[in-house]
């Protein structure tokens, strides 16, 4: 069984009401870091909400298969709608007067849809759109992915066109929610003026708060419980991440020895260990890392979005950061740099944008390399 799940129905609703309404037409990006409920949000809350108010929901994760072109997972996803709907499809062509249109012929017509070839996307979505009269809301989670490859930043034009075409007043509307766990490579999707989504309201996710941590309390079945004071302490350190605080509320009911006066302290000492732990993980992979590749993640952990990777001042923070890792000279030119970044994208320590833009992952990880600069 999967763990329970606590639910944000008013979030849900401002956000659903949001996206449907006109101002919602730009398109809607919410931002939230690694691991803090985006997914859940949108799957388990959000998208009920749209579809009880009549809108046909199309939903991608761009990090369901990592090997895959973020492009064709969302043209694929297209298309899967499409096939569920093709019995309204085929009604409305026949409608249109096509009589002999069949739904052998339908299914040959999605198979068609993609991106640069074949039946482009906004056709196809005005077909679904006048076919089933409703409003067409794509969510697209992890939406930074699609500025990773060319395709994916063609879907996200494609995207575009649809959009315009459908919020026409000859059809029912097109909306597009995305997610990401990272502000900055999100931002990219929405300024700049040659940006598909130029103009799109860009928000952070409000965490998990109170209620969700009284209700987690709530389901705890240890003998004794932290306090909610307690559990707010824990939730804040490990940055609103559901797991780790599950994680540390499991290894308190195995401490049968803890006294209700101890119960708080040795719940947050539990917590600790467990951030620790993490941290350790993490620092254990990086130091494993040939120097330059480490030592190129850290600058970028230490300069954020200014890394400018070749700049003399970065090059100059390289050599001094990679002298502490090792004492024999360690080659830096342009080259060693370029592989240095393509090394550590391979691993998905880094990301890069089509353009050449890199930024660190997770943002956990650049919290914990600045930490241990200092
Ligand atoms: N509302 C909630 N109630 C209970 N558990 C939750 C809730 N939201 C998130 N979680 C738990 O937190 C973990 C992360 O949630 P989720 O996958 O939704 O986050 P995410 O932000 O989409 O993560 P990622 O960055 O990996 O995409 C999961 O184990 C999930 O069960
Ligand atoms: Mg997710």
């Amino acid at each position: 069984m999967s763990a329970a799940i606590f639910h944000r129905p008013i979030l849900a609703q401002n956000i659903a009401k949001r996206t449907l309404s006109q101002k919602g037409q730009s398109g809607v990006f919410i931002s939230a870091p690694r691991r803090t409920g985006k997914s859940t949000l949108i799957n388990e809350d959000i998208i009920p909400v749209l579809q009880a108010q009549g809108a046909e929901v199309i939903y991608v994760d761009l990090w369901s298969d990592r090997s895959r072109d973020p492009g064709d997972l969302i043209a694929q996803a297209i298309r899967e709608h499409l096939q569920k709907r093709e019995g309204a499809i085929l009604r409305w062509a026949r409608l249109g007067g096509l009589s002999k249109v069949s739904i052998a012929g339908i299914q040959l017509e999605i198979e068609k849809v993609g991106i640069g070839s074949g039946k482009t996307l906004a056709k196809a979505l005005t077909e679904l759109s006048d076919a089933t009269r409703a409003m067409i809301v794509l969510i697209v989670d992890e939406a930074q992915h699609a500025i990773t490859t060319d395709a994916g930043a063609s879907a996200l034009f494609a995207l575009k066109a649809a959009r315009d075409q459908l919020n026409g007043s000859a059809h029912h509307g097109f909306r597009l929610i995305a997610t990401g766990s990272n502000r900055d490579k999100l931002s990219l999707l929405v300024q700049g003026k040659d940006q598909a989504f130029l103009n799109a309201v860009l928000f952070d996710l409000e965490p998990l708060g109170d209620d969700y941590l009284a209700w987690e309390r709530e389901q705890y079945d240890g003998s004794l419980k932290p306090s909610l004071d307690a559990m707010r302490t824990a939730f804040t350190a490990a940055g609103h991440k559901p797991e780790s605080l599950r994680k540390a509320l499991d290894d308190l009911a195995f401490r049968f020895d803890v006294t209700a006066v101890q119960v708080d302290s040795v719940f947050l000492a539990l917590l600790d260990n467990i951030l620790a732990d993490a941290k350790q993980g993490f620092m254990r992979q990086v130091n494993a890392l040939p120097p330059l590749q480490a030592t190129v993640l850290t600058v970028m952990a230490i300069t954020g979005v200014d890394f400018a990777p070749f700049r003399p001042h970065t090059i100059e923070m390289y050599k001094e950061i990679c002298g502490t890792l090792k004492q024999a000279e360690v080659n830096i030119d342009d080259s060693s740099i370029q592989y240095a970044l393509e090394a550590l994208r391979a691993k998905a320590l880094v990301w890069k944008s089509a353009r050449g833009v890199y930024a660190i992952e997770d943002s956990q990880h650049a919290i914990w390399l600045r930490e241990n600069k200092r």
